[in-house]
This record gives structure tokens, sequence and C-alpha cells, in this order.
């Protein structure tokens, strides 16, 4: 090869250089000016390891706000088939709120409506997210990434309110309208009926009407299972290890998977019982925490709940 011709493949490779660099470079400014100027975020991973583990985190265990300083709040926030654990998070205006999100099942997507927030969600991952509301008002959060057939269903709310309302309602023990802690306070009715909002309307439907072939209908069908022999034990069940494969319910095949709730406590798992069994049925015997307790530590898989159901059913 001549001097001539090296030379001008030189002066070639150095403009491709130059550009590639050039345009690296204008990647940098453009996430740069971004971050500075729309208020961009990216999230942090601030922990990782099996989602069992994670999930057994205090973080975790009892989700929800938590202060840790003047004006600082702490959230942390469970994303599962199809719900958002807590639903309702209540912080005050200007605070600065650290999120961290969690999955237990499979990937979804935090998107809060009308800001920047927006944070895809990973089982055996936690994202961290600081941020702070400007201005009071009840923010929509979506899942934006496909997790299964209640996807579009799975819905939660940010609600920013005023300082003084937010100290108020704390005082009251209402910062998180969780899932927890609430049968003492309230009646067990109305603890039922919040349960049931917030952790199976999502599939099941508002009034257990379920959606033919994808979710069953509990109205009416949990008050025949109640009634029979084995019933109640394993409706505690279902709702404890979850239930895993084919089930039929008057007459249409369901071929789904119930997550477990075993972090409900006791009290709830009973109050959100006998709300189901309410929904269509006659009034049964009400559901007792002891009886969901004594259910507990039998670490049954969602496939054994399906052979105690089969028991149950059959005759
Ligand atoms: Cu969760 Cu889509």
């Amino acid at each position: 090869m001549d001097d001539r011709h090296h030379h001008e493949i030189a002066k070639w490779e150095r403009r491709w250089i130059a550009a590639s660099g050039l345009m690296t470079l204008m990647f940098v400014i453009l996430i740069a000016y971004s971050l500075a100027t729309e208020g961009a975020h990216i999230a942090q991973l601030a922990g990782r390891g099996s989602p069992q583990t994670l999930l057994q985190q205090p973080l975790f265990t009892d989700p929800g706000v938590r202060v840790v300083g003047p004006n600082q709040l702490q959230v942390s926030i469970v994303g599962q088939a199809f719900v958002w654990v807590p639903e309702t998070i209540r912080v005050p205006v200007g605070s600065q709120v650290e999120f961290y999100l969690t999955a237990r099942d499979v990937i979804h997507g935090w998107q809060v409506e009308n800001t920047n927030l927006n944070v895809e969600v990973i089982p055996g991952e936690v994202s961290r997210l600081r941020t702070t509301f400007d201005r009071v008002g009840r923010y929509r959060v979506t899942c934006n990434e496909y997790c299964g057939i209640g996807h579009q269903n799975m819905i939660g709310w940010i609600e920013v309110v005023p300082a003084s309302q937010w100290a108020l309602d704390t005082a009251v023990g209402d910062a998180t309208v969780a899932t927890d802690a609430g049968a003492a306070v309230d009646g067990a009715a109305v603890a039922g009926a919040r349960v049931y909002a917030s952790n199976c309307a999502a599939c099941h439907g508002p009034a257990g009407a379920g959606i033919a072939g994808a979710f069953p209908p509990l109205a009416g069908h949990a008050a025949e299972l109640a009634a029979l022999d084995g019933g109640r034990a394993y409706l505690v069940d279902s709702l404890l290890y979850g239930l895993m494969g084919q089930i039929v319910v008057n007459g249409v095949t369901y071929n789904g998977v119930m997550p477990a709730w075993a972090q409900l406590a006791d009290g709830d798992i009973a109050a959100v019982l006998d709300h189901v069994v309410g929904l269509g049925g006659p009034a049964a015997a009400p559901f007792t925490a002891g009886e969901v307790a004594a259910e507990r530590g039998k670490g049954l898989a969602p496939a054994d709940v399906l052979t105690l159901r089969q028991r149950v059913v059959a005759p």
C-alpha cells in the first residue's frame, strides 16, 4: 500500500472518529440538559436479591408512608398482579419523598400521571426515586408494562394534601390507607369492604361478579364454598397461599393464578372473607383472626390449595 493511499484512509478514519465523538457528546449534553431543566429522574437501583428476601425487609412487609426526618418521607410500594400495595399514598405538599418500589411477581411499570415519575418495578430489585410534589392534587398511578389480564385495572393513587391536613390525618393514624391495621379501628364490615376494594376488586370486580373465563365470580360462589365441609379453611388457604390451576365455577372453566395474600393481617383476611361471602350468599358466621392464624405456617403451595379445593367441592 503506498503512503498516499494510507494517508487518505487515515483522514477518513479521523473524520468518523470525530463524528461519533461529537454524537456522544451531544447525547450527554441532551441528558444533562433534561436532568437540569425538565427535572427528569433517573431511578436508582437501591437493592437486589431474591424477591422473597426483598419482600421480607421491614420496608416491604408493611409498605406505605414513613416519616424519616423533618419534611422527609419514605414511601415503599409493592407492585403485584394487579394492584399497587398500598393502593393509596397520602403525602404533604412540598415534602421530600423517597419512593422505594419492588414487585412481587412479574415486572410492572409504575407511572404517576401528569408527572415525570415513571419507573420499572422488577421482582428482585428495589427501585428508588426521589421527588417533591409541589401541587396539591390527586394523582393517578397506572401500570405501563403489560403484566397479565388485569393489567389495565392496576390503578393506584397519590394524594398530595396541604401539610396541615396531612398532620391531622397522621394524628388519627391514616397517613397510609394501608391494607392492615384497619380492622380494629373501623367496623369489621368497613374493613372488609376496604380490603376488598384495594386488593380483590381489580380482578374479581367491585361486586365480585368476576370476568367470565378470566377471573371467577366470588358473589354467591364464596358463600357456597363457605357452607361446604372444609370450605372455610379452603377459603382462608386460598388467600394465604394462592391458587393455581384449572377450576370450574358455574360451568365456566378458569385456568389462572390467584396470588397469595399472606402479607395481609389475619384480621383483614377474616374481614375480607366476610365481605366476599356476604356478596351474594346469606350471612354466615363471621371469620375470625384466629381461624386465619390457624392456617398460617402450613406452607402450602398454590397447587396444594387446588387439591384442597377439589376435595372440598367434590362430595
Ligand atoms: Cu402491572 Cu401491568
